[in-house]
């Protein structure tokens, strides 16, 4: 093979480049490229002939049919109402964060509803997936477990059992023996989740991949198939936090967008049904620099606490530390406070936390993100009993936000009293809260500061 053929591969998106370089354009991840063999032509086959089926006759058919319930609320919901007959399922997360333990749960779940499963796991001896299951108290799940890595073997299997989800964990292990290069390489891993992928749509098999989100080097990240699959989830959780969530980042079965809350024990994953009681249960008592936030997080209101600290810095450019947020969005908001109202943040260290450690990724949380800032940099707390959402424009008016309605209902759920929202809000009444709207921020930062 010559060696010019060989091309350079980002292993956390797939990307690929002329040349070696030390970051990857595409997705700004460093020391990410390698150098990979080209994929081998393979076999020939002589290519058979295709049919075009016409859209109406399908139409004629039965129903598809209906997704089938894990019995595991939050996962289910994430999924879009249940997993979808021989789709394509993603889950990616850092090495450690339960990934491994859900998906045996979720197994043992299936199959207690009369799902034929297996669990196949490229990492573990099925010994040791037995010890995991015990300690899980599943034991007794009618689960079909497999230790093996070469997918040859894993497809006969899989075709001989035809088992209505298989669960593959995970896809860096698994390797084709028609493709030159190591396992957990972008072209084994790309190579080996289109097999499975094919097959699923093929044989009728729905497919779970787990990947594991790799921080650099050699190892192929989940993002490199993406694209392959009809359902991409993340399992993501803060070090030192014990909630887990669940994201669904791209469903063609569903909405994206949507979380599911667990909370890893002793003896596994539990489910979170109430996770704004969860996000707030820290805070008993008003303190400067936190606001709650009403927000949506897919298809349910989640309310979240944003602590923001301000203090006089000691450096010639402040500091600005954000967890769970968009940093670009608190340079804006920052900028927004400047400019509008003239407070500025200048020779100022700025901190911001989303408690609890959930991502928010909605541009309603900018007026609770300016609440905390505001609350923190004058030293004055918000009341314990405000929400507050509302996007803030550029200049400084605040837009009304989608799903007013059901922000109020979960914050009156848990005992909110007031909340601070943009004039114009789709309000139908029916709330007991007392509602402050505002115009712009000028307005809040008089209402609220006194400024
Ligand atoms: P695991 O599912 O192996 O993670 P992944 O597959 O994503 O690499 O989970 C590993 C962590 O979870 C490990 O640190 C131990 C912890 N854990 C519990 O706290 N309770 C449990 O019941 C189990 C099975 C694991
Ligand atoms: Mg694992």
């Amino acid at each position: 093979m010559s060696k010019s053929s060989s091309s350079f591969t980002c292993t956390a998106c797939g990307a690929t480049h002329k040349k070696w370089q030390g970051r990857c354009d595409a997705c700004g991840a460093w020391n990410s490229i390698v150098e990979e063999a080209p994929l081998s032509a393979g076999p020939k086959s002589l290519g058979h002939k295709g049919r075009a089926i016409q859209l109406t006759d399908l139409a004629t058919e039965e129903d598809p049919p209906p997704r089938a319930s894990s019995g595991i609320d939050e996962l289910d919901r994430v999924l879009g109402g249940g997993l979808v007959p021989a789709s394509a399922i993603l889950v990616g997360g850092d090495p450690g964060i339960g990934k491994s333990t859900l998906l045996l749960q979720a197994a043992a779940s299936f199959a207690r509803t009369g799902l034929k499963v297996l669990y196949i796991s490229g990492e573990e001896a099925a010994a040791q997936v037995r010890m995991r299951a015990q300690r899980l108290g599943l034991q007794d799940a009618p689960v079909g477990l497999g230790a093996e890595t070469n997918l040859r073997d894993i497809l006969t299997t899989l075709d001989a059992e035809r088992p209505a989800l298989a669960i593959i964990d995970s896809i860096q292990t698994m390797w084709l023996d028609t493709v030159e290069a190591a396992p957990g390489s972008v072209s084994q891993v790309r190579a080996a989740a289109h097999e499975l992928v094919t097959f699923a749509k093929k044989r009728g098999v729905a497919v779970v991949l787990v990947g594991h989100v790799t921080k650099e080097g050699q190892i192929a990240g989940p993002r490199v198939v993406e694209h392959m699959v009809d359902t991409v989830l993340y399992f993501e959780g803060e070090r030192g936090h014990q909630f887990r969530i669940l994201r669904a980042v791209k469903n063609r079965f569903g909405p994206a967008d949507e979380i599911g809350v667990f909370e890893m024990t002793g003896n596994g994953l539990a489910q979170v049904t109430n996770p704004s009681a969860l996000f707030l249960s820290d805070r008993d008592r008003p303190a400067p620099g936190s606001a709650v936030f009403a927000g949506i997080e897919g298809t349910r209101p989640v309310l979240t606490e944003i602590q923001a600290l301000v203090a006089p810095s000691t450096l010639g450019t402040p500091r600005r530390t954000v967890v769970g947020l968009d940093s670009g969005r608190l340079s804006t908001i920052l900028a927004v406070l400047e400019a509008r109202c003239g407070i500025p943040f200048t020779g100022l260290d700025v901190f911001l936390n989303v408690a609890g450690g959930l991502r928010v990724n909605e541009p309603a949380a900018d007026l609770a993100v300016a609440g905390a800032l505001l609350s923190a940099r004058e030293d004055v707390a918000i009341p314990p009993d405000m929400v507050l959402f509302g996007e803030i424009s550029l200049s400084g008016a605040l837009r009304p936000v989608g799903q007013t309605e059901n922000r109020l209902k979960e914050a009156s759920k848990l005992g909110f009293q007031q909340a601070t929202l943009p004039t114009g809000s789709k309000t139908v009444g029916g709330t007991d809260m007392r509602l402050r709207q505002m115009p712009d921020l000028t307005a809040f930062v008089g209402e609220m500061f006194g400024a």
